[in-house]
């Protein structure tokens, strides 16, 4: 049968397939859910023969698998190396998003550059910027090895038969957006072309193991531009995040199927590139005003390196009907539920103040460890007093009042101590287990009534 169409819009709710693109879904009524796809010759018309039996797969027991180490190539650049999870793993196919303009090209021409220096053929693949660009980057990044091939290509079957011939031993396609399958209709960056696109590099990598790592933009709310399923297929999603008026930029990973999520790398973005910062906390901490009300330095896990950051609260009189809660680099739901734990259990009046919360440095904390931290600085700006000196605080807090434990005290105590904090204010269970270590003060405490007594 002669082929006739390329693609169908497929809905991603229901199956629903159509020829024509429509803004809502006939079947199921969903909206925008009609993706291009692309079909291959019989697909449709041929039904599966069912007389074809396949062959059995023969199972293993758990136990007698062997475990093959993966190995992994080390980029020279320590910091993401971590985030990787130790390396980077053959075959694999990595997803970095993050902001516009936020150092995703800097960094992974970096990395490229630290494979390249190990003697290793290593590709750069752009859709984005034109080769002088490229170089004129690279100069000031202070690129030295020839090794480091660029092309300018936004074909993704043209990337793949350059994957054949040139066999690199890792490739960077900038970005994922740019590029381009001629079997659809639809222009670069929709949700077919990008999944597309995941898709033939997913295989490309499996098949020919060249760690393939994708550059992508994220959308404004947070979710990289293009459908779902991308995260899904890759085996690895990083974000690299930060404040573009801030120096500091975080690596975070979300999902890695070779190593643990929640690491992060710290770099900070200077003339000449991305540099690493070894010692986050120092960096989060150096602004620091001393004795001031509302702030609070807390020790916040990310994978399994502790950090110190300095969380801020102000609280004023609102001007406004209705008071403002601002809450930057927290979880709002978080603040606003230990606000109301304020008010309820230590009869702070917060009801018509303005509450503004702030972790400095442009960082984001979810770790629920913070939040006697939160509720620190909160208090602290309401009464107008610092908090003692060379006070950290931490622990959770619960919709009693209560302060309950948290993990990882020990590693976090050291932290502390490491950057010349004397006074750890935390849970009682976690008190009592935590060794002695000279100098340093515990206060161990069960309820926010509690500290707030050791603290104001
Ligand atoms: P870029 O890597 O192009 O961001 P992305 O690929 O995520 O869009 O980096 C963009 C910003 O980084 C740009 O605004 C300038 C800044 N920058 C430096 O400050 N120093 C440098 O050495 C380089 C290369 C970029
Ligand atoms: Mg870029």
């Amino acid at each position: 049968m002669k082929k006739r169409r390329k693609s169908l819009y497929s809905c991603q709710s229901c199956g629903y397939q159509t020829p024509k693109w429509m803004g809502r879904c006939p079947e199921c009524g969903g909206w925008d859910t009609l993706v291009e796809e692309v079909v291959t010759e019989g697909d449709r018309f041929q039904a599966a023969p069912s007389a074809t039996r396949v062959a059995a797969p023969e199972p293993e027991s758990i136990l007698a698998i062997e475990t093959l180490e993966e190995p992994r190539m080390p980029s020279g650049i320590p910091e993401f190396d971590r985030v990787l999870g130790g390396g980077i793993v053959a075959g694999s196919l990595v997803l970095i998003g993050g902001d516009p303009g936020i150092g995703k090209s800097t960094l992974m021409l970096q990395a490229l550059d630290g494979l390249a220096q190990n003697g290793r053929r290593v590709l750069y693949v752009s859709g984005e910027e034109s080769k002088g660009q490229i170089h004129l980057r690279s100069q000031r990044l202070g690129v030295s090895s020839g090794s480091l091939l660029v092309v300018t290509e936004i074909h993704v079957d043209a990337i793949l038969s350059l994957l054949e011939t040139q066999k690199p031993a890792a490739v960077v396609i900038d970005s994922v957006q740019t590029m381009y399958n001629a079997e659809l209709a639809s222009a670069p960056g929709s949700v077919g072309q990008v999944r597309e696109t995941t898709m033939k590099l997913m295989v490309a990598a499996k098949k020919s193991g060249i760690p393939i790592f994708l550059v992508g933009h994220v959308t404004k709310d947070g979710a990289i531009a293009g459908p779902r399923v991308m995260e899904h297929m890759v085996d690895t999603v990083l974000y690299f995040e930060g404040d573009t008026n801030h120096i500091f930029r975080v690596l975070r990973a979300v999902k890695n199927r070779f190593g643990s999520t929640n690491e992060i790398g710290v770099f900070e973005m200077r003339g000449g590139g991305l540099a690493q910062v070894p010692n986050p906390s120092a960096l989060f901490l150096a602004e620091r005003p001393e004795s001031a009300p509302g702030s609070v330095v807390t020790a916040s896990m990310e994978g399994t390196r502790p950090i110190l950051v300095e969380i801020q609260g102000l609280v004023s009189r609102s001007g406004l009907g209705t008071p403002r809660r601002t809450v930057l680099g927290l979880d709002s739901n978080r603040v606003a539920l230990l606000v109301a734990v304020m008010e309820k259990k230590i009869g702070m009046n917060l009801a018509g103040l303005d509450i503004f919360m702030n972790v400095a440095g442009g960082v984001r904390i979810t770790e629920p460890a913070v939040d006697l931290a939160i509720l620190a600085a909160a208090a602290s700006s309401f009464l107008d007093r610092p908090l003692p000196e060379g006070a950290v605080v931490l622990g959770e807090v619960g919709l009693t009042g209560e302060v309950r434990g948290i993990s990882q005290l020990e590693g976090r105590a050291a932290e502390i101590r490491k950057m010349g904090f004397t006074h750890f204010i935390v849970p009682e269970s976690g008190a009592k287990r935590l060794k002695k270590i000279d100098g340093l003060k515990v206060s161990g405490v069960r309820h926010v009534a509690q500290a707030m007594e050791i603290l104001f």
